[in-house]
């Protein structure tokens, strides 16, 4: 009998329980109704009267042993399940991901960095304007369409949303004594229905340079060296008369296409020529209400969309997808700086 309570006490002791099936066979083995500590109390009846006393106690230590094993073993099994370990391996490094700049922004720094080349500062204005810079001072007639409900968000009889960054033309030549060259760049809103070419609300990038015996030519000069280094050195332009209340003479400027460069696709709608902005001289009227004396100084202007030209420049189809914070287009321009 010693020696089977002694081969038990080993075989309990090897018996290894590393999760929960293995607690239920220890179990099963030793502690259950057919298991091994009752086979040996079963045994425990055959022993001599003399031994009773010996074996009794050395069962009952044996008994003990046995069971706190599995007491032991069923607490730890507890404790790690309700842990933290969700199976991850917090040593891993973590992987990071990285987002990417939208693309207005890379258009709208291209554009501003071939104009900071150029000598051209950049300045900014706010988007609640008063009537005097968005409107009055650039020239625009009272009964002017574009100051009508619906293209111009009002605020209230003074103010609106900014309908173009040229009022910023104002607030610089206001206070600034020429020459000066400067690019406005910001968000426009007008009232418009919102479709897949147009939005209430877009960007621009305005500029102008004023200085004594600022001509034409330096326009086109300055325009043409602009989109040769936005589209390629081997872009043409071309001039069409136009109109804007503030400039005299108004001209818009197009860009042979750069995808088909001039043969015809359907991103220039096989007319070989993509209209990138509007420009002229700046109206006298515009630099007087500034307080600028047009017989000393004057100046050119221009204006371009940014939705248009990243349009273009990446084969965007729909205006709206820049305002709708998907992430599959958003991610794209992943790397691009
Ligand atoms: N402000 C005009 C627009 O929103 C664009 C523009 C045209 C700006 C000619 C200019 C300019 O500065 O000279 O459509």
């Amino acid at each position: 009998m010693i020696e089977e309570i002694e081969l038990l006490k080993k075989e309990a002791d090897q018996f290894e329980i590393s999760e929960k099936n293995s607690l239920e066979e220890y179990r099963l083995k030793f502690l259950s109704r057919n298991g091994l500590m009752n086979k040996l109390f079963e045994n425990f009846k055959l022993v001599t009267k003399e031994q009773k006393r010996e074996m009794g106690q050395k069962i009952n230590v044996l008994k003990t042993f046995v069971q706190q094993k599995f007491d032991d073993a069923s607490q730890r099994l507890e404790e790690s399940a309700t842990s933290a370990d969700d199976g991850t391996d917090y040593s891993m490094p973590t992987q990071q991901t990285i987002g990417s700049r939208h693309p207005l922004n890379i258009i709208q720094n291209q554009i501003l960095e071939i104009f900071a080349k150029l000598g051209f500062e950049v300045g900014e204005g706010p988007e609640i304007e008063h009537d005097w810079y968005n409107f009055s001072a650039l020239n625009f007639p009272e009964n002017h369409p574009a100051r009508d409900m619906q293209d111009t968000f009002f605020v209230d009889k003074e103010y609106a949303l900014r309908t173009h960054t040229t009022s910023v033309q104002v607030r610089v030549l206001e206070n600034t004594k020429p020459p000066v060259r400067m690019v406005s760049p910001g968000r426009v809103y007008r009232n418009e229905a919102i479709s897949a070419r147009a939005h209430c609300f877009f960007h621009q990038v305005d500029g102008f340079y004023v200085d004594k015996g600022v001509s034409f030519a330096d326009l086109k000069h300055t325009l043409y060296t602009f989109v040769n280094q936005l589209f390629g050195s081997d872009t043409k332009v071309r001039f069409r008369p136009s109109y804007f209340p503030f400039t005299e003479v108004s001209a818009e400027m197009d860009c042979t296409c750069f995808l088909c460069k001039g043969k015809g696709c359907n991103v220039c709608k096989y007319t070989g020529w993509v209209e990138i902005l509007g420009s002229g001289m700046i109206d006298p009227a515009v630099l007087k209400n500034c307080g600028i004396d047009p017989e000393e100084y004057s100046g050119f202007a221009f204006g371009m969309g940014v939705e248009r030209i990243t349009m273009l420049k990446y084969d965007v189809k729909d205006l709206r997808m820049y305002s709708e914070n998907n992430v599959k287009f958003l991610s794209q321009y992943k790397g691009v700086v």
